[in-house]
């Protein structure tokens, strides 16, 4: 039981890809793809919430997505606006909160305002927290930390020794959470995408060929397994790590 326990990772970080592909195959528009996606988030926080999960943090739209084609990003946020309205009381219900990283500006008045309600709606829940990464960019989040710290020096709140690489985490929209310990990415692509660039230091990543819409239950805890029964060494060698985790059993 133990064991079982420690395969779970705390963080699980997931870059969503393959929607299109799936629709293309079936002769359908890209859109259906986005649509049959929801279901997988919908399968994916329910599994990783019972098996104990505090983070999953979801890919929902990249800073560099804006360059699609405009149909598509239109109907990618009114169906970020239907997800939001229709799923928020099943969140409350399974005590998830949902808060969202990415520069939020760019959304239109009405989605700022239904991110910032969901967030306040759901704040109070203390089981796992749904992180939706939308007009994110680990770059972005990068600079964005870097201007604060600048503006810290130049006021004096900080000095150049307390710039250290805890004053840039502290600063980053990921604050406070465990970094991941997973991250996944389905669709066949072996690339991070710009995704959390300074958290995945140290993150295991797993690549599946599945599309998001086939990405299921089973197919997460292929995913789990495989996170299971990789050696997390963070640096330092078998050894150490052999001896650490004695020490911890002893
Ligand atoms: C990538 O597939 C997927 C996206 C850019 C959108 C993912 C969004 C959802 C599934 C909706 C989730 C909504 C919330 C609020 C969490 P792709 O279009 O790049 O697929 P392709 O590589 O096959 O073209």
């Amino acid at each position: 039981m133990q064991a079982e326990k420690k395969a779970v990772p705390r963080h699980v970080a997931i870059v969503m890809d393959g929607n299109g592909r799936w629709a293309k195959a079936r002769l359908l528009p890209r859109l259906i793809g986005h649509q049959r996606g929801v279901e997988s988030v919908r399968k994916v926080i329910r599994a990783c919430n019972q098996a104990g999960v505090e983070c999953l943090t979801l890919f929902a739209f990249s800073s560099e997505n804006w360059k699609r084609p405009l149909e598509e990003v239109s109907g990618l946020m009114s169906l970020f606006m239907l997800v939001l309205e229709r799923e928020t009381a099943g969140l409350i219900r399974h005590n998830v909160s949902m808060r969202f990283i990415g520069d939020r500006s760019a959304f239109s008045g009405s989605l700022q305002d239904k991110i910032a309600a969901v967030e306040q709606q759901t704040s109070h829940c203390t089981g796992m927290l749904l992180l939706i990464a939308a007009n994110y960019g680990g770059r972005w989040d990068i600079l964005q930390a870097a201007r604060k710290l600048v503006a810290k020096l130049a006021s004096g709140e900080l000095s150049a020794q307390e710039l250290t690489e805890q004053a840039l985490d502290q600063e980053l929209s990921t604050f406070g959470l465990p970094e991941p310990d997973l991250f996944i990415r389905t669709g066949g692509e072996q690339r991070i995408s710009n995704f959390l660039l300074w958290q995945l230091a140290y993150t295991e990543l797993y690549f599946t060929d599945k599309l998001w819409p086939e990405f299921d239950e089973q197919a997460l805890q292929e995913a789990f397994k495989a996170y299971a029964n990789r050696q997390r060494r963070f640096g330092m060698t078998s050894e150490q790590i052999q001896n650490q985790q004695g020490d911890v059993h002893a």
